[in-house]
């Protein structure tokens, strides 16, 4: 076998917080339930952002305490702010998955900050958070591709990096694709210059979103550049409500096929994530799993 993968389900944060109708709490933890089931260990539950800007996770404390509850899973919530983490840590966050934009035009419409302002924001929070507190996982949205400024240089994430890192050792880096625009050349590239010069004293992980139906193959040029963790959503649902023309997330049904084929251990049981994915899609208005798997689970008996 290859080196093992670890998979962060965010169908219940990335894959909600951009569906409209106001999805029942107990539905959203049915669906957690249901994640963790298949064997999923790493699970963004919900975020704890402004309720104004995302009516859908208003019921985050909820959502977390029910989650909290079930053995066996990590559950992590994604904070913009300090508002966000003060919120997260009194509903009982373990895990906080810090979250800015590496681009001021996509900052600012997701946080109405500047890049320097939420970067400002962020390292206090770590600097104030104890080694052996909640675990903390810092994304950048944007990394690759943003919808204001286009194509974003390597340069410009690898010089947020270097003083991200520099912040505290042992910290995880998930980089963005939040429009789907990314190519495999160039997830290739950002990270393996990212883990050259950071690999030591930081770990990546990889959230991809299929736009372009490039997700699966980003997905697999981040494992092969030596990413071990990877961001996606069961039924391919979700998408940033600031990030105009952003499509679904990478469908986890999709990793773990990829993953299967490989011969890389995801841990993920496949017909109960199949099951789990057809929830999500019709939690987010759609009838079964969107991921590209349809044809797949025809043949779900067969697997
Ligand atoms: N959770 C709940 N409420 C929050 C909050 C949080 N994390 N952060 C700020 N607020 C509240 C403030 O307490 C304040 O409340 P008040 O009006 O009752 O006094 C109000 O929101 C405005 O605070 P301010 O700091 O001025 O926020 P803002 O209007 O500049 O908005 C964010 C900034 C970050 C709160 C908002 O843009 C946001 O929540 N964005 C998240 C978007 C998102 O989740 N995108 C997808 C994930 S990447
Ligand atoms: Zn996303």
């Amino acid at each position: 076998m290859n080196e093992a993968v670890t998979i962060v389900e965010v169908a219940p944060r990335d894959g909600l917080q951009a569906v409209g109708p106001f999805v029942p709490t107990d539905d959203k933890i049915a669906l957690v339930r249901a994640l963790a089931g298949a064997g999923l260990v790493e699970i963004e539950a919900t975020s704890f952002v402004s309720p104004k800007a995302i009516p859908q996770l208003a019921d985050a404390a909820e959502v977390l305490a029910a989650a909290n509850a079930i053995p066996g899973i990590i559950p992590s919530v994604l904070v913009p702010n300090r508002r966000g983490v003060e919120r997260a840590l009194a509903a009982g966050a373990r895990k906080l998955g810090l979250v800015m934009s590496a681009t001021d035009g996509h900052n600012r419409s997701n946080l109405n900050r500047s890049v320097e302002e939420s970067f400002a924001d962020l390292a206090a929070i770590v600097a104030e958070i104890p080694v052996d507190g909640p675990a903390i996982r810092w994304s950048f949205s944007c990394s690759f591709h943003c919808p204001f400024e286009g194509v974003v240089q390597p340069s410009r994430v690898l010089a947020l990096l270097e003083r991200a890192v520099a912040l505290r050792p042992g910290l995880i880096f998930a980089l963005a694709d939040t429009t789907g625009n990314a190519a495999p050349d160039q997830v290739r590239a950002l990270f393996g210059e990212a883990i050259a010069r950071f690999g030591g004293r930081a770990r990546f992980a990889f959230h991809g979103h299929d736009t372009y139906n490039l997700g699966i193959a980003n997905v697999a040029a981040a494992y092969e550049a030596g990413v071990r963790e990877i961001d996606s959503a069961a039924g391919g649902i979700g998408g940033c409500p600031f990030a105009p023309g952003a499509s679904g997330n990478v469908a986890t049904e999709d990793v773990v096929w990829l993953f299967r084929r490989l011969g890389v251990e995801t841990g993920v049981h496949w017909r109960k994530l199949l099951d789990a994915a057809d929830l999500a899609a019709r939690l987010a208005g759609g009838g079964a799993a969107s991921g590209h798997l349809r044809h797949v689970k025809a043949a779900r008996d067969a697997a």
